[in-house]
C-alpha cells in the first residue's frame, strides 16, 4: 500500500510518500522524502515562535506536497491508499495547520486518515533500516525491516530526546507502551538550544553545541568547568534541564567582564554536551538493567549527536552486551515524514484507521 504522510509538529515541514508491502516481514520503499527547514527564520529569534512556525508551514505545505508527490508519485494520485498525520504531540498551531491540510487531501480525494502519535514515530523509525546501496538522493530508497521479525526487539527501553520531549518509555509491542519517567521541566534538546543562545551560538543549538564541543583540546583545560547532572542518582527515570541552563548561564555571567574568549565557550560546550549525555545515558542503562530488556531503542534529534551515539555504544556493550541498541538512520533522527509514513502502516495493519472528520491535533498527546 502506498501512504502519504504529513508531519508540521514543530519546525519542519515534511511530507513523504511511502509504500509498504508485507506483514511480518514488512519491505518499505521510500518514494520521496520532503523535508522543508525553518531553521534560517527561527535562527533570528534564538527559538521557534509558534505562531511564525504555522505561517510557514501554510506557505511551505503545498510547495512540499507538490515536491513529493512529482518526486514518488509517477503513477498518479489514484495509488495513494491512505494519509498519515502526525496529531501530537507538538506546537498546537502547528499541529492543526497539518491535520487541516491533510483533511483536506483525504476529503477531496476520499480516503481514510491514520492519526499519528510523533513520539512513537520517532520509535518506529528504528522498526527499519536504509538501505544505503540506493543513495538517499535516489527518488527510490529501498528500505528494509531491520529484523525479519521484529518482535524480538522486545521488550525495549526507548529513549526519545528532542526539543520538545525526553522520555523514557518501556515498549512490550508496537503500540504497547509504559512511560517510565520525563523530564520535569526542559527538555534535553531545548536545553541545547537554550545553552547555545546563552552563549552566543546559532540554532538549533545541539549541532552548534556538538560542532563547538569538537574543538575542545585538553589545552584548554585552564578553563576546568564543571556543571551539575540534575536528578542523575535519584531512584527513579525523571529527568530535569533547567537547572543546568541556569549553571551554564551564571557561569557566562560571571565570565563576562574577561569576555567569552573561544576556549571558554569550546570548554563550555564540551561540558554541557558530556553532562547531559551522562544522565540520559546512566538513567537509560539503570531502566535496561531493571526491566532486563532486549533492546535499547533511541529516538528524535538529540540522537543525531554523534558522541552521545558513541559513548551509548561503548557502555552498552561494556556493561549490558547481549542487548541491542537501534539507532535510526541518519535521515531518520530529526523530524521527517516518512517515520510518520510507516507508523502509518504498523497501524494500518492494526485497522486503527479514521475518517477526516474524526481527526484533532492534540498538543499534549501521551504515548
Ligand atoms: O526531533 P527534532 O528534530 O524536533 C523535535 O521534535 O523537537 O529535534 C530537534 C532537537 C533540537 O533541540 C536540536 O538542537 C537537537 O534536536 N539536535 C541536537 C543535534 N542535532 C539536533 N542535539 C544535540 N546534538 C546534535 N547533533
Ligand atoms: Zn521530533
Amino acid at each position: 500500500m502506498k501512504i502519504l504522510a504529513i508531519e508540521t509538529s514543530c519546525d519542519d515541514t515534511c511530507v513523504a510518500l511511502i509504500e509498504a508491502v508485507g506483514k511480518k516481514q514488512v519491505k518499505l520503499n521510500i518514494l520521496s522524502n520532503v523535508v522543508s527547514s525553518q531553521n534560517e527564520i527561527h535562527q533570528k529569534w534564538g527559538g521557534i515562535y509558534p505562531l511564525l512556525a504555522k505561517r510557514e508551514h501554510q506557505r511551505n505545505l503545498p510547495l512540499v506536497l507538490r515536491k513529493a508527490l512529482k518526486q514518488g508519485d509517477k503513477q498518479g494520485l489514484s495509488r495513494i491508499d491512505a494519509i498519515a498525520v502526525t496529531v501530537g504531540p507538538g506546537l498546537e498551531p502547528c499541529l492543526w495547520t497539518g491535520v487541516n491540510f491533510a483533511k483536506g487531501l483525504a476529503h477531496n480525494w476520499n480516503l481514510p486518515i491514520i492519526p499519528i502519535n510523533h513520539i512513537e514515530a520517532h520509535i518506529a523509525a528504528n522498526l527499519v533500516s536504509v538501505n544505503y546501496k540506493s543513495q538517499i538522493a535516489q527518488p527510490r530508497l529501498a528500505v528494509e525491516a531491520r529484523q525479519t521479525n521484529y518482535k524480538n526487539l522486545f521488550p525495549a527501553i526507548c529513549l526519545v530526546v528532542s526539543g520538545g520531549h525526553t522520555q523514557l518509555i518501556l515498549m512490550r509491542d508496537f503500540g504497547k507502551y509504559k512511560i517510565l519517567g520525563e523530564t520535569r521541566d526542559d527538555a534535553a534538546g531545548e536545553c541545547f538550544d537554550k545553552t547555545a543562545r546563552i552563549l552566543g551560538l546559532g540554532y538549533p543549538g545541539g549541532p552548534a553545541i556538538a560542532a563547538t564541543a569538537a574543538k575542545f583540546s585538553i589545552h584548554n583545560f585552564q578553563f576546568s568547568i564543571k556543571l551539575p547532572r540534575p536528578m542523575i542518582y535519584q531512584k527513579n527515570y525523571d529527568f530535569s534541564f533547567s537547572g543546568l541552563k541556569t549553571a551554564v548561564l551564571y557561569k557566562a555571567q560571571s565570565t563576562k567582564r574577561k569576555a567569552l574568549s573561544e576556549k571558554f565557550i569550546q570548554a563550555m560546550c564540551q561540558e554541557i554536551q558530556q553532562a547531559i549525555i551522562d544522565v540520559l545515558l546512566y538513567k537509560t542503562l539503570r531502566a535496561a538493567k531493571d526491566y532486563n530488556v532486549q533492546t535499547i531503542i533511541l529516538g528524535g534529534g538529540v540522537i543525531a549527536n554523534k558522541e552521545l551515539q558513541k559513548q551509548f555504544k561503548k557502555k552498552i556493550k561494556k556493561e549490558i552486551p547481549n542487548s541491542k541498541l537501534c539507532i535510526p538512520a541518519p535521515n531518520m533522527r530529526a523530524d521527517n515524514a516518512v517515520m510518520i509514513g510507516i507508523t502509518g502502516y504498523f497501524l494500518w495493519l492494526k485497522k486503527e484507521i479514521k475518517i477526516w472528520k474524526n481527526i484533532k491535533a492534540k498538543a499534549n498527546l501521551r504515548i
